[in-house]
């Protein structure tokens, strides 16, 4: 089991270049399934999540080339199977995304379900639901979703109860290929669903008002292949911005402009940092101060992103003053607080609120990593904790993070990856 042993109370100072967004390249690989020419997808990250959904398609027969820079060409139309096996959802629930593009362009699909995470039950209700809107036959039984559709999928409205960003992406995905209009109301804005719906225009796709709560998607007959670059990771920029907050250092993120970051930027001048930008990218300087510490409220795009409320509970647990930290879009989004709390932080845990008592500083210790955030959290907070923390199944940090102890250590981070074959952990 690979270990990171981490030395803190350094200051992070320095300029990384941000890599593509986890949660746009993954839909933008599956939705290369409804093309019938190949596409070829750059600026993907190089991720353990990204391996599995290329690991999914090419068990279903897709073929690929990848080069030294991650461009991946896939060509679509080596398909032979159309399920997607327990054994590789379980990894990643993110697999469901192929259900809407086997239904659009083979209609038929067997997908798994992806069952609970970490971080909650994660159900896939409003999938299912959205589906059999648009025309689809779903039953559900033995964990899987068995769909199927006699000829196209056709339009309609659907009004979602609840915004989802993935059930939105599928919905999407389906709807392209549909005959006739799909209006998706209550539909996700996130940044990573805008990404999608222009890759799918580059397709041929007729998709409009993606990054509103209303998309309007009008059926074609034929998605061609094409090529796109997908946009830069919000989530990994603002990880690394908070940790340079935290460790009242000066880091620079580059490849990313601000537009896609607002609510997170503005929680960080709230700590007291300066925050200068242009449209390539982000500098946070804190200029060695303690950051103040401020109250977050998750909630969909564009307010305060989940992905980042790990990361600033580490901030908060060594700001000046007291805070609370809401999440209110998972219901087990803070198993990162009893392990920071055995680094000595001051956190009482509410219900769904975290109230944080900055202190001066936390101690080193062995923490163990639970689902990717609140890895990337324990690994924030261990950069400005007194002496060596050993972070524990890190292979959760290695779903989302790209090199995350080179570009660390290029920041001035003492951090190191070790294989301990034998601990049991
Ligand atoms: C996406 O997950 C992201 N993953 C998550 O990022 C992110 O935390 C989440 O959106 C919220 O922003 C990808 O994009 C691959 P949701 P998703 O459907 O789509 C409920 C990371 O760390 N819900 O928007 O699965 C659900 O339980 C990951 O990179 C239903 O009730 O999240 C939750 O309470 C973690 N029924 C809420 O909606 C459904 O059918 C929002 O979930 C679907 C969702």
């Amino acid at each position: 089991m690979e270990q990171f042993i981490i030395n803190g109370d350094t200051p992070l100072f320095g300029e990384i270049k941000i890599s593509g967004a986890k949660n746009a390249a993954l839909p933008i690989l599956t939705a290369s399934l409804l093309a019938d020419g190949p596409v070829t997808i750059s600026n993907v990250p190089h991720l353990h999540d990204v391996t599995t959904i290329m690991t999914l398609l090419a068990k279903m027969g897709l073929e690929f080339t990848v080069d030294e820079q991650m461009n991946i060409e896939i060509d679509p139309n080596t398909i032979n199977d159309f399920t997607a096996p327990y054994e590789l959802v379980k990894t990643m629930r993110a697999s469901i995304l192929v259900l809407g593009p086997l239904l659009a362009r083979h209609g038929e699909a067997c997908v798994s379900l992806p069952g609970g995470c970490a971080i909650g039950s994660r159900p896939v209700d409003l999938h299912i639901e959205g589906m059999k809107a648009l025309g689809a036959d779903i039953t559900v039984d033995n964990g899987y979703i068995h769909a199927s559709v006699k000829g196209r999928l056709h339009g309609a409205t659907i009004n979602l109860e609840k915004i989802t960003v993935t059930g939105t992406e599928n919905l999407m995905m389906a709807a392209t290929l549909a005959k006739g209009t799909t209006v998706l109301k209550n539909a996700a804005k996130e940044p990573e669903v805008i990404d999608l719906a222009n890759f799918l225009n580059t397709l041929g796709a007729d998709i409009r008002g993606a990054g509103t709560h209303t998309i309007t998607i009008h059926g074609v007959d034929r998605l061609t292949g094409g090529q796109y670059r997908v946009l830069p990771d919000r989530i990994e920029a603002g990880t690394y911005l908070a940790a340079a907050a935290l460790t009242r250092g000066r880091v620079k993120v580059k490849g990313i402009g601000p537009d896609l970051m607002d609510s997170i930027l503005c929680k960080l001048a709230d700590t007291g940092a300066h925050i200068s930008s242009n449209c390539g990218w982000v500098e946070l300087d804190m200029q060695g101060n303690r950051p103040k510490a401020v109250d977050i409220n998750t909630a969909p795009y564009p307010a305060f992103p989940t992905d980042m409320q790990a990361q600033f509970v580490a901030l908060n647990a060594l700001a000046e003053g007291t805070s609370t930290v809401i999440e209110n879009v998972f219901e087990n989004r803070f198993m990162h607080i009893q392990e920071m709390q055995r680094m000595g932080a001051n956190i009482k845990l509410e219900g769904n609120t975290a109230i944080c008592t900055g202190v001066d500083s936390l101690n080193g210790a062995p923490v163990m990593a639970t689902d990717l955030r609140a890895s990337a959290g324990l690994v924030i907070a261990s950069l400005m904790a007194k002496g060596e923390t050993v972070v524990d199944r890190i292979y959760h940090i290695d779903r989302g993070y790209e090199c995350i102890e080179e570009k660390l250590s290029m920041l001035g981070a003492k951090i190191q990856r070790i294989n301990n074959k034998n601990i049991k952990s």
